[in-house]
């Protein structure tokens, strides 16, 4: 481990990890592992938040490690962890809550949109309070920076108030930290709805590119993704289907978008979809296939997650008892 700044970033195990949460996300960890202290997360307890089945909540939490591994990192380099091994995340949580402000979480858009889909009365106090939960999460291990889609935009800056508020509150405990949010794959759209992001949680296979899709399935959904009226390659506001599938492959290949377009200039949508098709699937293959040989050996992966545990509170301790103590606890 490097420079001592960390980063400390997490996935929900609920759903199929998808292209979205690889670009947005996974991929960036990966290629900045090197430069940091790295804490990545799988967050059990943010997945509860709605109702999931306990076995099904078991086996995602190994695949999203399998995942996590076969995108190549490091479990030397990285403690890798499930957030309810490490009880300091609740507990902080509570501490964070007393100065969470209910106004401030009644605007938080993902709960609004998530709450309105089942109903308010009946979602779950968690549900409202996820994003304290999320800022007990980078607060406990003092994280420099955090590498998110866009759509996380907004529970980092509440995070960063809550920060900042209990430093004011009860002197300097937690570093303020910063979103990581790069111009490229921060926020992948759905393949049938170009207005809508890619997510865990549709219904519709079609909208998603899993992570584990074989890859004809990867193949046959980019070539029925929705694309827009015209025909020419361009990344514009009136084209938001073929701007989608543009920044998709720039991520995927690491070129420039004006660059892919100067490849298919005079060339049309199909084109671009075949290519497209091709250089996900291969892309994802050797992900897909290393998960795959990972999950075949499930007490290797829980072995890993046990050893992160133990890593993670480590650093955890410190943090929440210099926490505790300010507030006047112990
Ligand atoms: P989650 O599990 O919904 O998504 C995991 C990561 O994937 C990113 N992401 C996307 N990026 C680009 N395009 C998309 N369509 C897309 N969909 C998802 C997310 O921005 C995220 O980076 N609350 C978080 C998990 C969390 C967390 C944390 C993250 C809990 N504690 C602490 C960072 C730090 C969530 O639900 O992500």
């Amino acid at each position: 481990m490097q420079s001592g700044r960390r980063v400390f970033s997490g996935i929900q195990p609920s759903g199929n990890l998808h292209l979205g949460n690889y670009l947005g996300a996974i991929n960036n960890w990966v290629r900045q592992q090197e430069e940091y202290d790295n804490f990545f997360c799988i967050v059990d307890l943010h997945a509860l938040t709605v109702p999931q089945d306990p076995k099904e909540l078991r086996a995602k939490t190994r695949e999203v490690a399998a995942l996590y591994l076969a995108a190549g990192i490091d479990p030397e380099r990285c403690v890798i962890f499930r957030q309810s091994q490490v009880p300091e995340h609740a507990e902080l949580t509570w501490l964070l809550n007393c100065v969470a402000r209910f106004g401030e979480l009644s605007r938080m858009t993902q709960f609004k949109d998530k709450a309105q889909r089942g109903g308010t009365e009946t979602a779950s106090v968690a549900l409202f309070d996820y994003p304290v939960l999320m800022a007990a999460d980078i607060l406990l291990y003092n994280a420099h920076s955090v590498p998110v889609g866009e759509d996380q935009r907004q529970h980092l800056e509440l995070t960063r108030t809550l920060a900042r508020r209990f430093n004011h509150l009860y002197g300097e405990t937690f570093v303020v930290p910063e979103p990581m949010i790069l111009e490229t794959g921060a926020r992948v759209m759905a393949l049938d709805d170009p207005e809508a992001k890619m997510s865990k949680s549709s219904p519709s296979p079609g909208s998603y590119i899993a992570l584990l899709d074989e890859p004809e399935t990867v193949r046959r959904k980019v070539r029925r993704a929705k694309t827009d009226s015209g025909s020419e390659v361009k990344a514009i506001l009136e084209k938001p289907a073929i701007t989608n599938l543009l920044d998709i492959y720039a991520g995927m290949t690491g070129r420039s978008v004006p660059e892919i377009e100067e490849r298919y200039a005079g060339k049309g949508y199909g084109d671009l979809k075949k290519d497209l098709g091709e250089v996900v699937a291969e892309g994802l293959l050797p992900l897909r296939e290393r998960a795959l040989e990972l999950l075949d050996d499930p007490a290797e992966l829980d072995g890993i997650l046990e050893d992160g545990a133990e890593r993670a509170r480590a650093a955890a301790r410190p943090t929440l008892a210099s926490a505790r103590t300010r507030m006047g606890l112990g």
